[in-house]
């Protein structure tokens, strides 16, 4: 198949990389204005791959959009106009929200919501390290992107496994659950997911869990606050040695994706009328935080 990756951060590169040794094109889409990047893993030897070349995107059989969540829509709308309309979308982001505004810009294509739990890290603008294996589920969220299950097996052949979800927004709503309680705290207290099992933080934690599971099950989840608590510490002691997504964009002082990931619980939340007063207070120190850079 003929691919578009839209962003060349981590995940980005990994299924770029991946997709390409599975033996399909691969096509970048970048910010910067370069018409080829270069890109590896650890220990490998790189690849050239094209960029930011209008006919590929009009070419491409999917379009794999692997920016962040508050770019989503900017970068869907560069490209719209170079994309065949029956082109498969596949977003791959940390958070939620974003797949409405997507279905409105794009209106015809397949769109698919896909989450990983693969961890990759870049060591250089070109080095790219797969820090752990993980799984990722796909599913469609429209008519026509729920006829593209074939996408699964495309995925998990290039990066077992990968399943596709009659019913992606439960597997969304987990992995959102376990980034609104490891990215904040994490990010706030600068320290690796692995620091989060101490029990020191357990109370903190465990509270986290009781609002999010409440706001899942007004949502229609089957779930229990424990699952939400267990779920995030087996993934902070899988990951433990890494630095959130979120713990790296305030050390850089970036953008994070508080937005999306808090962010869209507490709207959610408010909808429900739902009280959710400890994830209420990680959001606004983040956006403290985030509005501090602005004055720096
Ligand atoms: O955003 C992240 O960093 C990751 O989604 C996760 C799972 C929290 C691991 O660091």
């Amino acid at each position: 198949m003929r691919f578009t990756l839209v962003g060349a951060g981590a995940v980005g590169a990994l299924w770029g990389l991946k997709l390409f040794e599975a033996g399909h094109q691969v096509h970048f889409v970048t910010r910067k204005e370069e018409s080829q990047i270069t890109l590896g893993f650890e220990h490998q030897k790189p690849q050239t791959f094209s960029a930011n070349q209008p006919s590929l995107g009009e070419d491409s059989d999917c379009l794999v959009v692997c920016v962040k969540a508050f770019q989503v829509i900017d970068a869907i709308s560069a490209v719209k106009s170079h994309l065949h309309p029956d082109t498969p979308v596949v977003l791959m982001h940390n958070g939620m929200g974003t797949a409405n505004d997507v279905l409105q810009t794009l209106d015809t294509n397949p769109l698919v919501l896909a989450t990983t739990s693969h961890g990759a890290l870049k060591i250089s603008p070109s080095v790219l390290r797969h820090t752990g294996l993980g799984e990722t589920r796909l599913g469609g969220a429209n008519v026509s992107g729920k006829q593209c299950d074939f996408l699964a097996d495309v995925f998990s052949h290039a990066l077992p496994s990968a399943k596709w979800e009659k019913d992606i927004q439960t597997a969304l709503w987990r992995k959102l659950a376990v980034n609104c309680m490891i990215n904040p705290m994490t990010a706030l207290r600068q320290c690796q997911n692995g620091e989060l099992l101490s029990d020191s933080l357990r109370e903190q934690l465990n509270t986290l869990s009781e609002e999010i599971a409440l706001v899942m099950q007004a949502e229609g989840l089957n779930v229990a606050s424990g699952d939400v608590l267990q779920h995030a510490l087996q993934v902070a002691k899988a990951t433990a040695e890494n630095h959130s997504s979120m713990n790296r964009d305030v050390h850089f002082k970036r953008r994070s994706e508080i937005d999306f990931i808090t962010g869209y619980l507490i709207s959610r939340a408010e909808s429900h009328d739902i009280a959710v007063p400890e994830n209420r207070a990680l959001y606004q120190a983040i956006k403290n935080l985030e509005l501090s850079y602005d004055h720096a």
